[in-house]
């Protein structure tokens, strides 16, 4: 039998051995020698309070040992992709009452982390699995606090087969990982040489990329909410503009409440509620326990709306007032976002979008109803207020860690389109 056969056959035997093959496969047999985890923590120089992730966490080899390094009052974020790894690592936790310790079950295309709230972002025997790398360390940007850092390690591609079969398959060249990095906007700050088997490289943010990633979003379309925000605003009038026969939007307002697909019981925003026109269409698909958030930002509107829940007797309303950059709601507390004749007057679209998806909770919706703009067709006022059209938009969203699910034809919708997308 080739060596490569019996190397097969050995290993096969051996996985089947094991309580946990996944875990033992990650972890090998004599990890601890050749993966010296205590110098590892140690040369990472983490300080009490840190708060790391440890991405690809498998079975916890480094997690808990990165826990007792930050202490009790700091943090590690335990994130995985599989399932099964996560499931074992919140049993863990729960067994040895690790509380700073947070497990998070991640998919390739969200760590699932909030924004500046890791010091250091390690991974482990990992970052081969990852697809376009580049892409992926550069969505993590954002969730680096100022002096974050990155630290990579990785297999060389100079293992033996029998060995890369237990820890995971395949490798990569720390040139390859350098050139990837640097893409990402990262620059390399140091290079560990203890580790016989693996890489170990620690990166931060080149300092363009720092500082872009810290200046707040300029206003995309400064005072398009000025006449909204201000205090001699005439709500009747507005109303008059909003609920009209002219406005398709009203028209067809029906067949719009209808096609958002509300369920009893659900939890729905609807963002940007103006005077209020889709409140009682919202409550009654909602029913006795549902919950409808009319989230405004315009002072005379948010007093209306809450006068209007009140006299219509529209018990599940509650009335937030939001900013120009958040929607001001809980994180994960709505199940439906419903963003009408709105998304052209956010100002800072990327902030807003970013409250959106920590509102929406995972699998949730977010539904955005706007102006078809179309150069040369559209009427000169519409171009003019809507700052883009519907391939814009929908990138903005998609960019922002949303996913289309359809674009649906409300029957008697032509001025307007209706976009969905799901929150993954
Ligand atoms: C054209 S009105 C649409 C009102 C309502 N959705 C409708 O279709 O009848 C736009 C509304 O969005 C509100 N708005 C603008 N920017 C907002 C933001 N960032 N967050 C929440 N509401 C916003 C404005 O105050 C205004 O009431």
């Amino acid at each position: 039998m080739p060596a490569k056969h019996i190397a097969l056959v050995v290993a096969v035997a051996l996985l089947g051995a094991c309580a946990n093959v996944k875990r033992c496969s990650y972890e090998g047999f004599g990890r601890d020698d050749w993966q010296q985890p205590e110098r590892v923590v140690e040369s990472l120089a983490l300080a009490p309070g840190e708060r790391v992730a440890d991405l690809g966490a498998g079975g916890g080899y480094f997690t808990f040992r990165l826990a007792d390094a930050v202490g009790e009052g700091g943090r590690v974020f335990a994130v995985d992709v599989d399932p099964d790894m996560t499931a074992y690592l919140e049993k863990r936790v729960a067994r040895d009452g690790h509380g700073n310790v947070e497990v998070i079950r991640a998919t390739p295309a969200d760590s699932g982390l909030d924004d500046a709230s890791v010091d250091l972002l390690f991974t482990v025997n990992t970052y081969h699995h990852l697809d376009e790398r580049s892409a992926y360390f550069r969505a993590l940007a954002p969730k680096l606090a100022p002096d974050g850092r990155v630290a990579i390690i990785d297999l060389h591609p100079d293992q033996g087969f029998f060995f890369r079969l237990f820890v995971g398959g395949h490798a990569t060249e720390p040139a390859q990982i350098e050139r990837e990095l640097d893409a990402a906007g990262y620059r390399l700050l140091e290079t560990h040489a203890f580790l016989a088997r693996q890489s170990f490289q620690v990166f931060a943010l080149a300092e363009d990329e720092r500082a872009a990633a810290t200046a707040p979003e300029a206003s995309v379309r400064p005072g398009i909410n000025k006449p909204f925000l201000s205090a001699d605003l005439d709500v009747d009038q507005w109303a008059e503009r909003f609920e009209g026969e002219s406005r398709e939007i009203y028209v067809e307002r029906q067949g719009i409440a209808d096609t958002l697909g509300i369920e009893p019981g659900m939890a729905v925003a609807d963002i940007g509620a103006g005077t209020g026109l889709f409140l009682s269409l919202l409550d009654e698909r909602v029913g006795p326990e549902g919950a409808v958030y009319a989230v405004e930002i315009a002072p005379n509107f948010v007093t209306h709306l809450r006068e209007r829940a009140e006299r219509e007797g529209l018990a599940q309303v509650e009335v937030v007032v939001g900013s120009e950059r958040s929607v001001e709601l809980a994180k994960a507390s709505v199940d439906l976002a419903f963003v009408c004749d709105v998304y052209h007057h956010f100002e800072y679209p990327q902030a807003s979008l970013a409250s959106l998806r920590e509102a929406i909770r995972p699998g949730g919706q977010l539904v955005v109803i706007d102006f078809e703009r179309i150069p040369g067709t559209s009427p000169q006022w519409l171009l003019e207020h809507v700052r883009a059209g519907k391939q814009v938009f929908r990138s903005e969203v998609e960019a922002a860690g949303f996913e289309l699910i359809e674009e649906v034809a409300v029957p008697g919708l032509k001025e307007n389109y209706f976009l969905r997308f799901r929150r993954p």
